[in-house]
């Protein structure tokens, strides 16, 4: 990622920090849309689940610009993630969800430029986040 891009990165989630628990609404409600099967892997109240989704994010979001920062974090999380069922193929649909929910957000705000800096971002920690919990030759496929 170019500093430019980590810079659209922040400031456009600074604007949807506002509306953080609708966004995560919406995040949730486009998942289980497009993955239905995925469903039945988080609680049923997901109250708790929208906060800490967002918590993160936000943490994820300010290290992209220290990212050494946040790798020991990001390891485990994709490590915890193992245990919750998840599997390489399901990071690129979580990363379309939340595309598509930033996209929802921002409005007029979600700009090619901004669109391409938010796939970096996700590519480069889902990526990570894979190798680290499947190993690299996951992460390549
Ligand atoms: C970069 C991508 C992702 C981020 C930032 C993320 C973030 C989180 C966070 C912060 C939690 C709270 C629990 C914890 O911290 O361990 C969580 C839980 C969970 N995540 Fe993710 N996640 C990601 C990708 C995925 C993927 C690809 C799946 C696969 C479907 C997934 C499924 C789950 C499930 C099922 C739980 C709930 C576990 C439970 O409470 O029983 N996540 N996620």
């Amino acid at each position: 990622m170019t500093p430019e891009q980590v810079n659209l990165v922040q400031q456009s989630f600074a604007k949807v920090a506002p509306i953080a628990d609708q966004a995560a609404i919406i995040f949730y409600d486009r998942l289980f849309e497009v993955a239905p099967s995925v469903k039945a892997m988080f609680p049923a109240d997901m109250t708790e689940q929208r906060k800490k989704l967002m918590a993160t994010l936000g943490v994820v979001v300010n290290g992209l610009s220290n990212l050494e920062s946040i790798l020991p974090a990001a390891s485990a999380l994709a490590k915890r993630h193992v245990g919750y069922g998840a599997k390489p193929e399901h990071y690129p649909v979580v990363g379309g969800a939340l595309l598509w929910t930033l996209e929802k957000g921002l409005g007029e705000a979600w700009t090619p430029a901004v669109a391409a800096a938010w796939t970096a971002a996700y590519s480069t920690l889902s990526t990570f986040m894979i190798s680290e919990a499947y190993g690299r030759a996951q992460a390549a496929e």
